[in-house]
């Protein structure tokens, strides 16, 4: 059907149909209405702390540094304070929401949106995404969408059970983030251990968020993510966020194209949070740093326009805003503890399915909950 030229020049063919599921959109034609996407604006920040407790305050800042050259990533690999991976609940955003409407009592516009930025992120790059399925659990409350990653109890088994090999190419991101930060805007503190430039041994339970809003066509959403650390100043807003990324280093066409369709993910991640600089630390297979390169997040789509797997942003805001509707209409009306399950195959599209009792049990994971919602919440909701 790709080359039905009655279908020429129309928006990404999308079946709306009854039986609750969206196709996959077609690639071969650029979209010719773009939803807009409204620039990010911070809303608050907030802090995971070594004991994960989730703190109001900025004490997880870090302030960018150059790394070293050469640096060895591998430096610190036994030390690493590891957070377990855990289903993608999102109390730490609600808690966040609840403290920023009390803050301006109550007074603000219809959100249509509330989810974590990554997975937006797999929302919004879900055309171009020809391998990884994943699914969502989502309620609707009062015209608000609440999204949360499933993980089935196989998936969480196999993130928290990598390969040594997969575990330490994990460790090389984090590892580049001490190297690229300190906890003060003056620069490293002595390090202990020896390495040059190293930031501080890593500790995944800490974090520091951020939590924007902005709108996708007619769609306000909230979006909260962790950012890698700031350059300068912190001023209260996203403008000197810095996105930190490591990549294998490249050699030749075919590294290039590779690391071209990477850009697509580092692209999103960033935009959708209003982080203006991404930057990439290349490194060799063995762990050490032999490049670095920074990018102006909104000079990407450029940088790849007319390459061998090219991708196109406005193909992904299109389906995004496509894909929002869809779950809108499909999911709203009902009963408000209804919880929906979002079910993505790379090529096919998407489908949702109302949640029985059991599976809705299996959602709430025998803790104190309604659905996604921990119980303070959904009384916060009139529940
Ligand atoms: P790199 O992306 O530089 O390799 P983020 O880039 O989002 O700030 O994440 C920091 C690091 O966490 C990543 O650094 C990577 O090492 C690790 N990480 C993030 N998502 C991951 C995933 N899905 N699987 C394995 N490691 C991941
Ligand atoms: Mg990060
Ligand atoms: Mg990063």
């Amino acid at each position: 059907a790709d080359d039905d030229p009655s279908a020429e020049g129309k928006v990404a063919r999308v079946k709306l149909s009854s039986d609750h599921t969206l196709a996959f959109p077609s690639l071969s034609h650029t979209p010719t209405h773009t939803p807009a996407f409204q620039r990010p604006s911070q809303l608050l920040t907030f802090s995971y702390s070594p004991s994960r407790i989730l703190q109001f305050d900025d004490s997880a800042l870090r302030y960018f540094v150059d790394p070293p050259r050469g640096a060895d990533l591998n430096h610190g690999y036994a030390n690493w304070i590891r957070r377990p991976e855990e289903r993608g609940r999102i109390d730490g955003l609600l808690s966040a929401w609840s403290r920023f409407k009390k803050s301006i009592q109550g007074q603000h516009p219809d959100i249509g949106v509330i989810s974590w930025r990554g997975v937006m992120t797999k929302i919004l790059t879900a055309p171009y995404e020809e391998r990884d399925p994943w699914e969502l659990n989502v309620m609707c409350v009062d015209g608000t969408m609440y999204f949360e990653e499933h993980l089935s109890e196989e998936k969480l088994k196999e993130k928290n059970g990598l390969e040594p090999r997969q575990q330490l190419q994990s460790y090389y991101g984090y590892s580049f983030e001490s190297y690229c930060t300190s906890s003060t805007s003056a620069g490293h503190e002595r390090s202990s251990s020896g390495a040059i430039g190293w930031g501080g041994d890593v500790d995944t339970n800490v974090q520091w968020c951020s939590v924007v809003k902005t709108k996708l066509g007619d769609t306000r959403i909230i979006i909260g993510g962790e950012v890698d650390c700031i350059r300068g100043k912190y001023a209260g807003n996203t403008d000197n966020f810095v996105e930190l990324k490591t990549s294998l280093s490249i050699r030749g066409p075919h590294d290039e194209s590779k690391f071209e369709k990477k850009l697509l993910k580092f692209y999103f991640q960033s935009f959708l949070l209003g982080v203006p600089e991404i930057f990439v630390g290349f490194r060799k297979p063995s762990g050490y740093l032999t490049t670095t390169q920074g990018f102006q997040t909104v000079q990407i789509p450029r940088l790849v326009r007319g390459k061998p797997g090219a991708w196109d942003p406005n193909v992904c805001l299109a389906w995004g805003d496509q894909f929002l509707s869809f779950i809108k209409n499909t999911i709203s009306g009902g009963s408000k503890d209804n919880v929906w399950r979002i079910k993505f195959t790379p090529k096919i599209g998407v489908s949702a399915i109302l949640l029985d009792d059991a599976d809705v049990k299996d959602v709430e994971g025998g803790e104190d909950r309604v659905g996604l919602f921990p119980q303070w919440y959904w009384n916060e909701l009139g529940g």
